[in-house]
């Protein structure tokens, strides 16, 4: 059983400026609740209460949502208030959580290679926590990936369709039929043009990755942007075979993008506010 998650929470979030100038954006709240705790909380229905955070300067705000805040527990202990720190609290109680800094947003390569003693040589999972994943009627994204992990032992990437309008956003497959919805990838490229897109099967941000990964990693060139690029590293995997990518069950909302969070938020108060969690 796969018992670690890795969380790369180090980017600057330029596309939600002003909003992440001095707040990470990991921390903006769809509703009422900060994107890293839905991550975390899909994390530890899967079974991975092991939460290894990729932080960076200015992020400290996200180890402290995943402490205890004493002047706060004091002051509103005993009173109605303290129903609105139980999820909060149940998530600590559950996991365990340890951090490492990045200290140059060099790519999510890179932040996942910063994260690599945290990890050690084990399978494990990552979650962009910007990508919001929700799955009200089964088990969560991560959940459905740790299952389809125990199965076949190799790395595992989510992915959804996407408009070809969008597909130069993503990372993006090509592959052959493993079963409905299973495809063995073949091909990975990142931020194509519309034009050479091999299909369009986008990557979104939920992994499951194999720990050898690490050292295809450190064997990486820079890529596109010169950032150390995870979809590189996979391709490595990928011509071995050794990558599934996986139309999940559930819905998938682009919270780094502002019509994406609005997108989420609007959902969540719908169909999740004030209802029992
Ligand atoms: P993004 O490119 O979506 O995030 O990286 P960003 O850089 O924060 O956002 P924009 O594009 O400037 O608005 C995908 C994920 O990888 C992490 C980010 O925190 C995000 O969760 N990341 C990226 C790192 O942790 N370190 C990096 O060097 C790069």
């Amino acid at each position: 059983m796969i018992g670690k998650c890795l969380f790369p929470v180090a980017g600057y979030g330029t596309r939600f400026l002003p909003a992440t100038k001095s707040m990470p954006k990991e921390m903006l709240p769809v509703v009422n609740k900060p994107l890293v705790q839905y991550g975390v909380e899909e994390a530890i229905e899967a079974g991975m209460t092991n939460c290894a955070l990729v932080t960076g300067r200015g992020k400290r705000a996200i180890a402290d949502h995943f402490d205890i805040s004493y002047e706060l527990e004091h002051q509103i202990s005993g009173s109605s208030k303290e129903q609105y720190l139980e999820g909060i609290r149940d998530v600590i109680d559950r996991g365990v959580f340890t951090m490492v800094r990045q200290r140059e947003m060099l790519g999510l390569g890179h932040a996942i290679l910063t994260g690599e003693p945290l990890i050690g040589a084990q399978p494990f999972g990552v979650v962009l926590s910007d990508d919001l994943c929700l799955n009200r009627d089964g088990p969560g994204v991560l959940a459905q990936m740790a299952a389809l992990y125990e199965e076949f032992q190799c790395s595992i990437v989510a992915v959804q369709e996407v408009p070809m309008s969008e597909i130069d956003k993503y990372g993006v497959i090509a592959g052959t039929p493993e079963r409905a919805g299973l495809t063995r990838v073949t091909e990975m490229v990142e931020k194509p043009p519309q034009d050479e897109a091999p299909s369009n099967l986008a990557v979104i941000g939920r992994y499951i990755l194999t720990p050898d990964i690490f050292d295809v990693i450190r064997n990486t060139p820079p890529g596109r942007n010169g950032e150390v690029q995870l979809t590189d590293a996979l391709q490595t995997q990928a011509r071995e075979g050794r990558v599934l990518a996986y139309q999940f069950e559930g819905l998938r909302f682009d919270c780094g993008s502002v019509p994406g969070f609005v997108e989420a938020t609007q959902h969540v108060y719908e169909h999740y506010y004030g209802k029992d969690d």
